[in-house]
């Protein structure tokens, strides 16, 4: 049986006040579609709050005009042992981010390591405390190289693991870590040798399909017991559910327009 116990957790998040769908740079955006930004706050508050309710520190940083994916907190930056690893997005869009959220950690006083390599943060890697090792995701954005520079920069092994569908093309939305040795992912959005590597590494994960990875039920964060997730994943809260965690449903519909939900909103801070 799984260990559900919950952790407090510190999360770095950012306001959606410039948030907008102005350019595509995955499948999910779509230019001509409207965006209710003021809907987007009421839902970003929600988030927020869930996760004070339940005893965990939340930290923002400022948005910036200009930069409406600054939302995604979860690309800033990676962050284990207090030390963080510094995001460089793919692209020019995004790249001025990197930037923004450098300036709060350097702010905070924590081991900031600047890459050299394309990668964007917690969004293609995630860290999972148990074995204490890295899993990272390649194939779209994140530059395999910079996974050995994460690595270094961080002192814990890497697992790469290839992404293969462009709907999911950011390993947070395929896979997710639920507690220490816990990770829930959807196999198909990864190539035949690394779901090899996952089903060695984790022969108790929660498997997801297709229809859950679609509703951004992996784009969930999980704080060993509550599990956040988009309100529209039923099929992930029930999988959860079924293994002993409680599923905490926030609606996260209008950032769903940009290509990402709960986890892509959330940094967490490993201090
Ligand atoms: N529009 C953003 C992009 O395509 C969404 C980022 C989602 N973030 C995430 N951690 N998956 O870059």
């Amino acid at each position: 049986m799984t260990d559900t116990s919950a952790t407090s957790r510190t999360y770095l998040l950012c306001p959606p006040e410039h948030y907008t769908v102005s350019y595509a740079i995955n499948p999910w955006m779509d230019t001509s579609t409207p965006v209710d930004t003021t809907l987007a706050i009421g839902q970003w508050a929600k988030l927020c709050e869930a996760l004070t309710d339940h005893g965990h520190t939340v930290y923002t940083v400022e948005p910036e005009a200009g930069l409406p994916d600054m939302v995604y907190a979860a690309n800033g930056a990676f962050m284990v042992d207090g030390a963080v690893y510094g995001a460089r997005f793919r692209y020019p869009q995004r790249q001025p981010e990197a930037a923004a959220y450098e300036k709060w950690f350097r702010a905070g006083g924590w081991r900031f390591v600047a890459p050299t390599e394309t990668n964007e943060g917690e969004g293609d890697f995630a860290y999972v405390p148990g074995p204490g090792f890295i899993l990272a995701g390649y194939g779209f954005r994140t530059d395999p190289r910079a996974h050995a520079e994460a690595g270094e920069a961080l002192g814990r092994p890497v697992v790469s693991l290839k992404l293969v569908d462009d709907r999911f093309y950011h390993l947070d939305t395929a896979l997710a870590v639920l507690d220490d040795e816990t990770i829930t992912y959807y196999p198909q959005a990864f190539s035949a040798s690394s779901r090899k590597v996952l089903r060695q590494l984790f022969p108790g994960a929660v498997l997801a399909d297709e229809a859950d990875a679609l509703a951004f039920g992996l784009n969930l964060v999980s704080d060993g017991r509550n599990v956040f997730l988009n309100a529209e994943a039923r099929g992930m809260a029930a999988k959860v559910e079924a293994r002993g965690y409680v599923p905490v449903p926030v609606d996260l519909s209008e950032l769903k327009k940009g290509g990402g939900s709960v986890k892509c909103c959330i940094s967490e801070l490993r201090t």
